[in-house]
């Protein structure tokens, strides 16, 4: 019976989008899941719990038996839309810049990484799965139908995160965007453990000059050339 479960998740088919923070894979991946019927997993949102959870905590950088205890007891619910935390919605708050760089200072610990293996896993579901982060495809889901590593420039990249806060209200300099988006592409891709990289057999989808309904559509039509029969 477990082998037989086991089976059936294997044929779940999963689409990874892998990529830099603020490339745009988030909302090409979540449109992607709704073009096909998918679920969808932001996985860069547990991280960010975690690294949430580690501020309010006041838990050090280097405690590792505690980031990996609060990863792995991290009370966290998604509704829809909303992440909540205990009971509480923090779907904007842990989009602020202190969570990103806290999610990738959390996402360098071994135990944080081991804790969210499993939550991440189960979100395998049918019809399918599209997911986003940045070892997808290499780690968590190395499986998956379809690989993508979503990128865009540096310059890019921070004009779309500065327009984002400024649309929302927040202050934003674009000189201090560009260089924490630089650091932590730094962090992401130079660490030991499930570090940023391309995986050879990824598609490689540069958007610095492309709409985002362009890159939908390229997702689409990779997948349906691999698995035809969803239409
Ligand atoms: O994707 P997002 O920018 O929300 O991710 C926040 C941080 O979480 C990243 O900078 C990275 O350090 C970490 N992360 C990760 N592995 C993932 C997703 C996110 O290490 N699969």
């Amino acid at each position: 019976m477990a082998a037989a479960l086991r089976a059936d998740f294997s044929q779940i088919p999963v689409i990874a989008i892998d990529g830099p923070a603020a490339s745009g894979k988030g909302t090409v991946a979540q449109r992607v899941a709704a073009v096909l019927g998918f679920h969808y997993l932001d996985s860069g949102s547990l991280y960010r719990l975690v690294g949430y959870s580690a501020l309010m905590h006041g838990t050090a950088w280097s405690d590792e038996a505690v980031l990996g205890k609060l990863a792995a007891t991290l009370p966290a619910e998604f509704r829809g839309t909303d992440i909540l935390l205990s009971g509480e919605v923090v779907t904007e708050l842990i989009r602020s810049e202190a969570c990103s760089n806290a999610a990738s200072r959390v996402a360098a610990v071994p135990s944080v990484r081991a804790a969210l293996l499993n939550w991440q896993r189960k979100c395998r579901l049918p019809p399918g799965l599209v997911t986003d982060g940045r070892d997808m495809g290499s780690v968590v889901f190395p499986d998956a139908a379809l690989k993508i590593f979503l990128t865009a420039s540096t310059e890019a990249r921070a004009e779309r995160r500065y327009k984002q806060l400024k649309e929302k209200g927040i202050n934003a300099n674009l000189l201090i965007l560009l260089r924490d988006l630089a650091e932590r592409d730094t962090r992401d891709a130079s660490r030991s453990l499930a570090p940023l990289h391309q995986c050879p057999e990824a598609h490689l989808l540069d958007t610095t000059e492309m709409a985002v309904v362009d890159a939908v559509d390229q997702v689409i039509d990779w997948f349906r050339r691999l698995v035809p029969c969803n239409k």
